[in-house]
């Protein structure tokens, strides 16, 4: 599996509509689910929480959850349904995650995650990896990371996304969480020299194509959270620049290919803004982007959109082309 550039996983950001539109800009990057708990695939309804295009793939299914054998159970699901790599989330550190013990605060069971993973690999096939932080609250040392990365190691994962800012947990709000903590590039720089047959992906405020050349450089990937979510078309210069992709679909071709999925998906009953919010960003930084950005929040991202609305949509891509062109 090609992991060099991924889209972080990201709560009501990275559904399948948001993969589905991503993957029109690029062929190349891995696509992550947003976390889904082990019980809500074990005990809800599978397809609607799992379920996704083929178009999608490589798609991983980030799982969220501390019983090794419920999330064993969610992982097989996740196989049979056809993703392609299963993720454990040991980075989120919201106070609801914390209490129902999954995410960061799994950073101070090493042993449990290890038999988490342990469990998980004997049941599928696929490749497991996790996502994780430098540390927590006061455990902020490299040793200790390096000690929670040799732990896991020993199960026999090979894989290991790291968001570079520790979680201070039950403090800060999640927002603050994603901001506060300092980053701190150099550990993760640290673990690929330490663990040098592993593969060590580098996650946190990497925004454009030239960090992610320098941190390639140092690690083995680059995982790229908000910044591929509120500027989507960076994902037409990183698959230009690094994957040397030169047939990128401009902006326009993007919403004209994503015109006859939002069809499909309104006849099974999908509303309209749950697709095009994700699309806000696309012409960020371009003259029209504010006129694209006005005519979906009044159009199209409210809850009741009118789904006719969609056939006049390419009209407004030529008039913000117009404006950007004027402007
Ligand atoms: C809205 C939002 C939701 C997130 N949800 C998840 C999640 O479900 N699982 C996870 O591991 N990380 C989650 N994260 C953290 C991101 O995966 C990523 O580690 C973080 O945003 C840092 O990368 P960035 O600076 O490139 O955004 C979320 C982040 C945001 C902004």
């Amino acid at each position: 599996m090609n992991r060099k550039v991924s889209v972080a996983p990201m709560m009501d950001c990275t559904d399948r509509h948001e993969r589905f539109f991503l993957r029109l800009i690029s062929k190349n990057v891995l696509l992550y689910t947003e976390m889904v708990v082990d019980q809500a695939i074990n005990r809800g309804n599978k397809k609607k929480l799992l379920a996704f295009n083929i178009n999608e793939k490589p798609v991983a299914l980030q799982l969220g959850g501390s019983s090794p054998k419920l999330l064993a159970e969610a992982a097989k699901v996740g196989e049979d349904f056809g993703y392609d790599e299963i993720n454990l989330n040991l980075g989120c550190p919201s106070r609801k995650v914390e209490k129902n013990k999954f995410g960061a605060c799994l950073m101070k069971e090493p042993n449990l995650v290890a038999e988490c993973l342990s469990k998980i690999q004997s049941k599928i096939k696929l490749p497991v990896t996790i996502k994780t932080r430098i540390g927590y609250d006061d455990i902020e040392d490299y040793e200790s990371l390096h000690n929670f990365i040799s732990i896991l190691k020993q199960t026999g994962i090979n894989t290991f996304i790291i968001h570079a800012r520790k979680a201070m947990l039950g403090k800060f709000t999640p927002k603050q969480n994603l901001n506060i903590p300092p980053l701190k590039y150099e550990y993760v720089y640290k673990l690929k020299k330490d663990f040098p047959d592993e593969e060590i992906i580098i996650n946190g405020g990497i925004k454009s194509v030239e960090e992610i050349k320098l941190h390639l450089k140092k690690t083995d990937g680059v995982m790229i959270g908000r910044a591929a979510y509120y500027t989507p078309y960076l994902l037409a210069d990183i698959e230009k620049e690094i994957f040397k992709n030169d047939e990128v679909p401009s902006r326009q071709n993007v919403i004209e290919k994503l015109i006859p999925y939002v069809k499909e998906e309104l006849k099974k009953g999908t509303r309209l803004n749950q697709i095009m919010r994700h699309t806000l960003g696309l012409f960020h930084g371009q003259t029209g982007s504010s006129h694209w950005k006005r005519y979906l929040s009044e159009n199209m991202c409210v809850r009741e959109a009118d789904v006719k609305k969609i056939d006049h949509i390419m009209d407004n891509i030529k008039y913000t082309n117009i404006q950007a062109r004027v402007g």
